[in-house]
């Protein structure tokens, strides 16, 4: 058998000859399908985004900048000329932002197959607590909220196509941070309090703490949300892809530290075989996102590549609903749950009030969920 094999696929009428290497043949079942991969012009998504494109995927690198998005899909195009890479422009720090994609991303046409997202702030620099534009604290409302919504809106487009070729993904890519149990996180973080969702009470908001909460919060979807689409052949699932100190995460790590960082403690923790690289990092999302070995498998978290336990708070139901329920009166989606939901108080120091609109009558059975725009409970600010 020849190492590579080439294949010539027509993916939306456009024919698109692709070279399989030997060891991606197990990948070959998801080849010519549409993948959205958030936060792409670099890091680790830009490194998945690059690998779905030399398997023949049709991937819309979603970018908050346009500049930093079209150099990136500028690079893979240099790099293998058959690519179907774009850049479409997606804040998740910005509500409006993540319908004005959704529309947009409609208005192609296109199917969906594969949602991953992988976008996320981490702000370990200092203790100044930032808003995104619609008054959530800036990690929760960028690493969870924003996904939350954009994956909402796109289970539909998830839906018909897993209808016609019998599975779609949706991958949550989320951290071992999550976890306040684990060595470095314990007695820097605490659970997270849906009663203080925003850090907003005084002395609770850090960059760590703000980290860990949005990181347990896509743990939490991820079961959550598998729950709700089992029945609909879409698989849910999340991984830590590793400690990996050479992506741009740790950006606002000041210059001395960061130097540090990545030019003396990075080879020691290679040594140690603690660090991983990015090409690591980006194989274990692979694995989710078009890996053979997990066709059907949802709900699950992922570990060096190996399905493994997260946190015990990540396994607290009531957690979940409230999580969802939060989520959903957020995001404005109006739900089939009554709203407020158990244990969720909105106190006045929140830095948004919402009241929420009674909602007409149509209704879209077992996510629990409405997602018509139209819809939006109004927002205070
Ligand atoms: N690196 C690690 O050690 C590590 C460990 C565990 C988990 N992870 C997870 O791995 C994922 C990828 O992180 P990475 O290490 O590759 O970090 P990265 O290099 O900083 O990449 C993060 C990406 O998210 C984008 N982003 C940030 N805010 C956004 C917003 N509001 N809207 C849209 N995109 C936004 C960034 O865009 P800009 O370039 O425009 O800022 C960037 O493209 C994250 O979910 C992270 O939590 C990383």
């Amino acid at each position: 058998m020849p190492s590579n094999m080439s294949i010539e696929i027509t993916c939306h009428e456009e024919k698109v000859t692709v070279i399989c290497q030997r060891g991606n043949q197990n990948m070959a079942q998801l080849i010519g399908r549409v993948a959205i991969v958030t936060g792409a012009n670099c890091g680790l998504g830009f490194e998945v985004a690059k690998r779905l494109c030399y398997l023949g995927h049709d991937v819309i690198l979603a970018c908050r900048n346009e500049e930093r998005g079209r150099c990136a899909v500028e690079n893979i195009c240099n790099e293998q000329n058959n690519a179907l890479a774009s850049y479409m422009n997606l804040d998740l720090a910005d509500i409006s932002s993540v319908h004005k994609f959704v529309d947009e991303f409609h208005e192609t046409g296109k199917p969906l197959d594969l949602l991953i997202n992988n976008a996320a702030v981490f702000d370990n620099s200092g203790e100044e607590r930032k808003l995104t534009k619609d008054g959530f604290e800036l990690t929760m409302g960028t690493n969870h909220l924003g996904h939350f919504l954009l994956t909402i809106l796109l289970l539909e487009d998830l839906e018909n196509s897993a209808a016609l070729n019998g599975e779609s993904r949706i991958v949550n890519v989320t951290s071992l941070l999550h976890d306040t149990q684990i060595k470095h996180m314990k007695d820097r973080a605490k659970p997270l309090d849906m009663n203080n969702f925003f850090l907003e009470k005084p002395n609770t908001y850090n960059g760590l703490q703000a980290y860990k909460n949005s990181k347990l919060a896509n743990v939490i979807f991820t079961y959550e949300l598998a729950e709700r689409v089992r029945n609909k052949n879409i698989t849910v699932n999340c991984l830590c892809p590793g400690f990996i100190p050479k992506t741009n995460l740790g950006r606002d790590v000041s210059g001395a530290k960061r130097f540090f960082l990545n030019y003396v403690l990075y080879y020691f923790l290679r040594y140690l075989n603690i660090a991983k690289t990015i090409d690591e990092g980006a194989e274990a999302i692979m694995d989710c996102a078009v890996g053979e070995k997990l066709k059907g498998v949802t709900g699950k978290f992922f570990r060096d590549r190996e399905e493994a336990h997260s946190s015990l708070e990540s396994m607290d139901k009531s957690l979940r609903t409230e999580l969802w329920d939060a989520s959903v009166l957020y995001c404005y989606l109006e739900g089939k749950v009554p709203l407020p939901t158990v244990g969720l108080k909105f106190s006045d120091n929140l830095p948004v009030k919402i009241s929420v609109t009674p909602s007409p009558d149509e209704e879209t059975p077992d996510l629990g969920i409405k997602s018509s725009p139209k819809n939006h409970s109004k927002l205070e600010a």
